[in-house]
């Protein structure tokens, strides 16, 4: 950097410049704007000025013809950045002052007038909620559509039976479209989760002015209902100072990005050679550019280490939200960047796991050999034992251990067994088991509320369109 790193740059020409005798240097003005992150809040910032500016007039704190020409100039300025055409200044330091720079050439003296009652702290507190109220609508949205893909997935595999695994061995067979309605759930909390930030978030913090409120007549609440919020906030100190609502945002974020990162981590899983449960469509895989035959599922790959971008935003803002002092700091210009990342990260996560989803083959006949392997149904056969032979559960569990290994020892599954094989070892055994053995009958049992069965996959699916498909965003 140059000698003018530590020497000050001549007269001040900033908003605030008034009070200084010299500008700031070149490195100070580096570290302390954040017009190339924030400028990302302008049509956030142009409404709430409007909103403000209407609310001025309305109160007779502006004239009306002020008013008009402000309305005009800040109109003129949203085309401007719309087009590409704005000269955006690292010197006037954030998206506020830009807005206010360039409204001051259009419209003149009366532009100066629009900050009355104002402050650059309840101003970006606002833009900032209506930034992340945004961002939860496009997370909603992003999320029906991917549960909408799964849920059609489940329905077509409603009876697929596949094995369930816990400590990803073999455990019981369950069927594949309960396995992916698993993840609908999911994502419906996150969805609820998104929510309940909306609602908390739904106060407006302009009219607290810099912390303590302002001695103008105003009427916080129009500009409230103007902005879509329900109320304004209730306390100046508060709304100028909290970041809970983004907080909260990132904590959902996070929440989703590990869901993400889990179904990710079983699309790997599945459509490697020791599984081979299912293939990705072409659009979402890559070749290898020396092993022509290899398949990667580089997208389910990077879906799921981006939980790790996700979580270290919400980390990230929590360290710099802790030990704050009220009010404003300016450690608090902090919370844009990881929000942003955040919220692009989703918007490209989201949509390639509904990508990969909506175009994955399942091997049907694979997963049924796999759901076959491990003696998955000796929980079934213990069951018979306690249910029709009245054998306590802990009798029946050691009763079918042993026929577990008798099968195991002959290489073959229990259901291959003969009853005789079976009376060996506990004589009331009968040839109504063999209605609970094999994978079929295992997964057409498991009829209790919120089980596998297929009868069960496809009502839930229909629940899961009236729960899920059909609410309004944000409801
Ligand atoms: N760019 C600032 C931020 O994002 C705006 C608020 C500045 N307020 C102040 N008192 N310096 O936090």
């Amino acid at each position: 950097m140059s000698k003018k790193t530590s020497s000050p740059a001549s007269p001040p020409s900033a908003i605030w410049g008034g009070r200084f005798a010299a500008g700031p240097t070149e490195l100070m003005q580096q570290i302390n704007a954040s017009i190339d992150v924030d400028r990302r809040l302008y049509a956030q910032d142009i409404a709430g000025s409007k909103a403000h500016c209407k609310m001025l007039v309305r109160q007779g704190i502006i004239s009306k013809s002020d008013g008009d020409a402000i309305l005009d100039g800040l109109q003129k300025v949203l085309e401007e950045i719309e087009d590409g055409r704005f000269p955006f200044s690292r010197s006037l330091e954030d998206i506020h002052m830009n807005v206010e720079a360039r409204l001051s050439e259009l419209v003149g003296e009366p532009a100066g007038r629009l900050h009355t009652a104002r402050s650059r702290n309840d101003q970006v507190a606002t833009d900032f909620r209506l930034w992340v109220r945004e961002a939860l609508d496009r997370l909603d949205r992003d999320l029906v559509r991917l549960q909408a893909v799964l849920i059609d997935q489940a329905e077509r595999h409603a009876d697929a039976v596949m094995p369930g695994f816990t400590h990803l061995q073999t455990a019981q067979p369950v069927t594949l479209g309960h396995h992916l309605l698993a993840y609908v759930e999911m994502y419906g909390r996150d969805r609820g989760r998104a929510a309940d930030c909306r609602r908390r978030l739904a106060e407006c913090p302009l009219g607290a002015a810099a912390l303590a409120g302002t001695s103008f007549p105003i009427d916080p609440h129009s500009t409230a209902r103007d902005l879509g919020f329900e109320r304004p906030c209730a306390n100046s100190m508060d709304a100028v100072s909290d970041r809970d609502f983004a907080l909260e945002y990132l904590g959902v974020a996070a929440i989703v990005g590990v869901h993400l990162s889990r179904q990710a981590e079983e699309i790997v899983l599945w459509c490697s050679d020791g599984f081979s449960f299912m293939r990705l469509p072409d659009s979402f895989s890559t070749g290898s550019s020396i092993m022509p035959q290899k398949r990667n599922p580089d997208a389910a790959e990077l879906v799921r280490s981006k939980a790790g971008r996700l979580i270290g935003a919400l980390n990230a803002l929590l360290v710099v939200m802790k030990g704050l002092p009220l009010t404003y700091s300016k450690d608090m210009q902090e919370d844009k960047q990881p929000v942003f990342e955040a919220a692009d990260t989703l918007a490209l996560a989201i949509p390639a796991m509904a990508g990969m989803m909506e175009g994955a083959e399942f091997d049907r006949e694979r997963l049924r050999q796999a759901a076959g392997r491990g003696h998955p149904t000796a929980t079934d056969l213990a069951d018979w034992l306690v249910r029709v032979l009245g054998l306590p559960f802990r009798r029946a569990h050691h009763v079918t251990g042993r026929l577990v290994r008798k099968a195991e020892a002959r290489g073959c599954g229990l259901e291959a067994l003969s009853v005789e094989e079976m009376q060996a070892e506990e004589t009331g055994i009968t040839d109504a088991v063999y209605g609970v053995l094999g994978i079929d009958n295992s997964v057409r049992s498991r009829k209790s509320p919120g089980g596998t069965a297929p009868e069960n996959v496809h009502r839930a699916v229909a629940d899961a369109r009236r729960r899920f498909l059909k609410r309004p965003p944000g409801d």
